[in-house]
C-alpha cells in the first residue's frame, strides 16, 4: 500500500487470552452486548464488523443474513473462522483505511473498541460511509477522553492532557481517546445522523467488579446509560447514514464475491483457484478461507 496512516497491527497477539479470557472483564463484555442488542435491528441483510478481532462479539449479529468480519490481523480472523465457520460469515483481512468493498453494499456496520487505534479518524469514517447503503446504520464505540475519572484527575492536575479540549489524545502509541463533541462533529460532517449517544461502562473499577455481581453492575449501567451523560469511559453512537442519491441497496446475501473490489484500483474481482484477480492485474490471496487484501501477491 502507499504510505499512509500508521496501523495498529495485532498480528498473532494474545489479545484474547491477555485481555478477555479470565481477565476480570465479564462486566465490560456484558454491557457492550446489552447496548448492541438495544441498538441493532431485528433483521438485516449484511453487516460489516470493522476490527472484528477474534470475533468476541460477533455472535450478537446473528439477525443479519451475512456478517463480514474485517480485521488487519489474519490470525485473529482465522480464530474467528474456526468458531463461526463459513455459512453466513465472510472473513476479510484488510486495512480499514483501504476497504476492499463495492460502494453501498452493507446495510449496517459496527466498530467496537477499534477507532481508538486510528490516527486519521476522518479517513476511516469516509471509507465506512462509502460502503454503507442509503439509510445504513453504523454503531460506533469510542474511548471517551472526557470521562469522569479523567475529569477528577484533571482537578488535581494529574493528567498530562486536558479532558475538556476537543483534540484526540494519544496516551500510548496508537491508542487515542476522543472528546464526544469531536466524534460527533466528525460523523455529522460525513453525513451521519446521530440517533443516540449511549454512555457505557460506568463501573470499570477492579474493587467494584470484584465485590458486586456482574448482573447487578450491568443493570446499574443500563440505568446510567439512559442519562445520556457522556462522561463514561466508553460511548456508543447509534448513527444512520442520510440518503445519498446514486448509492444502491445492498445486493443479496448469496452474492458474496460481488461485494468485493480491488482496494488499489477499485476494479471488480474474479476468483481463480485460491486467488482473486482484479481487472488491473493485481492478485490477492485467499488464506484458509480468509480473503487477504493487505498486500497483493507478487
Ligand atoms: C481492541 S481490538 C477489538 C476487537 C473487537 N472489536 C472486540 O471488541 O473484541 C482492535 C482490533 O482492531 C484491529 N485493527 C486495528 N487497526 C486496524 C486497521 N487499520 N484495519 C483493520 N483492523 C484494524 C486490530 O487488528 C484488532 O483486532
Amino acid at each position: 500500500m502507499t504510505e499512509g496512516p500508521r496501523i495498529c497491527d495485532y498480528g498473532d497477539s494474545t489479545y484474547r487470552q491477555d485481555f478477555w479470557e479470565g481477565q476480570g472483564r465479564d462486566y465490560e463484555d456484558a454491557v457492550e452486548r446489552r447496548v448492541l442488542k438495544q441498538l441493532l435491528p431485528a433483521h438485516g441483510i449484511r453487516l460489516l464488523e470493522i476490527g472484528a478481532g477474534f470475533g468476541r462479539i460477533t455472535n450478537e449479529y446473528s439477525m443479519f443474513r451475512q456478517v463480514v468480519l474485517l480485521d488487519y490481523s489474519i490470525e485473529q480472523l482465522q480464530y474467528a473462522r474456526r468458531k463461526f465457520g463459513d455459512v453466513g460469515y465472510m472473513y476479510v483481512a484488510a486495512d480499514a483505511y483501504h476497504m476492499p468493498f463495492q460502494p453501498g453494499v452493507f446495510d449496517a456496520a459496527t466498530m467496537i473498541r477499534v477507532i481508538h487505534h486510528f490516527e486519521n479518524v476522518p479517513a476511516v469514517l469516509r471509507q465506512i460511509r462509502d460502503v454503507l447503503a442509503d439509510d445504513g446504520m453504523f454503531v460506533l464505540e469510542f474511548a471517551n477522553k472526557r470521562n469522569l475519572k479523567a475529569m477528577l484527575r484533571g482537578l488535581f492536575r494529574l493528567n498530562e492532557w486536558n479532558p475538556h479540549t476537543l483534540e484526540p489524545v494519544e496516551f500510548v502509541e496508537l491508542n487515542f481517546n476522543f472528546h464526544p463533541a469531536y466524534m460527533r462533529s466528525q460523523v455529522t460532517r460525513l453525513g451521519f445522523d446521530v440517533r443516540r449517544a449511549v454512555p457505557v461502562s460506568w463501573f470499570r473499577l477492579g474493587i467494584l467488579k470484584r465485590s458486586l455481581p456482574t448482573r447487578l453492575l450491568t443493570e446499574l449501567d443500563m440505568l446510567l446509560q439512559r442519562s445520556g451523560w457522556a462522561i463514561s469511559p466508553s460511548v456508543f453512537l447509534d448513527l444512520q447514514l442520510k440518503s445519498q442519491m446514486g448509492k444502491r441497496a445492498p445486493p443479496s446475501a448469496a452474492d458474496a464475491l460481488a461485494i468485493l473490489r480491488c482496494p488499489r484500483s477499485g476494479s471488480p474481482l474474479r476468483k481463480d483457484g485460491d486467488v482473486l484477480v482484479s481487472g488491473s492485474g493485481a492478485r490477492w490471496g485467499i488464506r484458509e478461507g480468509v480473503y487477504d487484501f493487505r498486500q497483493p501477491l507478487d
